[in-house]
């Protein structure tokens, strides 16, 4: 049985990971964080958690001001991290691939773990190879935080990294949507359109879970992007 410690138990994510970690005969759910859960059935950070519960990783799905310092205090206790909470940006990636080498343990950020999403990644990558003209548009509910959302960013990474180009984004919020990414390639006369749409905060988790089985097959630090662990 792997013990599982999730941070943002309580949000949108965080809620279902806990459902299906609780209904998976390989998995169980060993502490629950969230400020709300403070005193009571949880622990308001994981700091106290990983101190009070025993734990072989953490998922940590909660916001971007505390999603390094909850990643941080998981490596300082020796503890793998599953990494959703976007946002993380390139000194704290740094910082942390950093701490995950020092505890000897490997970190999986995963800005996008919708299949579908990674896949429309890995497709833009090979059309980038080839059309170097691309923009990407970004939809998500307002309440996100962070803007481009981590999976637009990381789709500009891999499309730079093979065309030479970094795209244009354009990041819309509206009230009604989870996440939507389209990559679009232009030339002449022609253009191809990758779309990935989510309709439910469930699309995300079997990504998780998947990340969860597979992380300690990884080398220690920080590894950015679920297709590490799909193939
Ligand atoms: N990688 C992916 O595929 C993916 C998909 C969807 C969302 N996300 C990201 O996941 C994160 C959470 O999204 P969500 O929609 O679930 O947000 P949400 O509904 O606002 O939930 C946030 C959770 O984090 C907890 N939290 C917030 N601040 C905290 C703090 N300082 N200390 C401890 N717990 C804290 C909240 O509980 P309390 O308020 O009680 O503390 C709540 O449980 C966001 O960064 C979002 O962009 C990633």
């Amino acid at each position: 049985m792997t013990r599982v410690l999730v941070s943002g138990a309580t949000g949108k994510l965080g809620a279902p990971i806990c459902a299906a970690i609780a209904g998976a005969d390989d998995l169980t759910l060993a502490g629950r964080v969230a400020r709300s859960l403070a005193g009571g059935e949880g622990f308001a950070s994981v700091a106290e958690a990983v101190a009070a519960a025993q734990a072989d990783l953490l998922v940590d799905v909660t916001a971007p001001a505390v999603a390094e310092a909850h990643t941080l205090a998981a490596l300082a206790a020796g503890i793998p991290v599953v990494l959703g909470t976007t946002g993380l940006g390139e000194d704290g990636a740094t910082r942390v691939d950093a701490a995950a080498k020092t505890a000897g343990v490997p970190v999986l950020y995963a800005p996008n773990f919708a299949i579908t999403a990674v896949l429309m990644m890995r497709f833009a990558a090979e059309a980038a190879r080839i059309l170097d003209q691309c923009a990407i548009v970004e939809e998500h509910n307002p309440a996100k935080v962070d803007r481009p959302s981590g999976t637009a960013l990381r789709t500009a990474d891999l499309v730079e990294a093979a065309s030479g180009t970094r795209p244009e984004i354009s990041s819309l919020r509206i009230e009604g949507v989870v996440a939507n990414q389209s990559v679009i390639f232009g030339a002449a006369a022609q253009t191809l359109e990758l779309r990935n749409v989510t309709t439910s905060r469930e699309a995300f988790v079997p990504g998780v879970l998947l990340a969860v089985r597979r992380i300690t097959t990884l080398e220690p630090g920080l590894h950015v992007g679920l297709e590490h662990v799909l193939d």
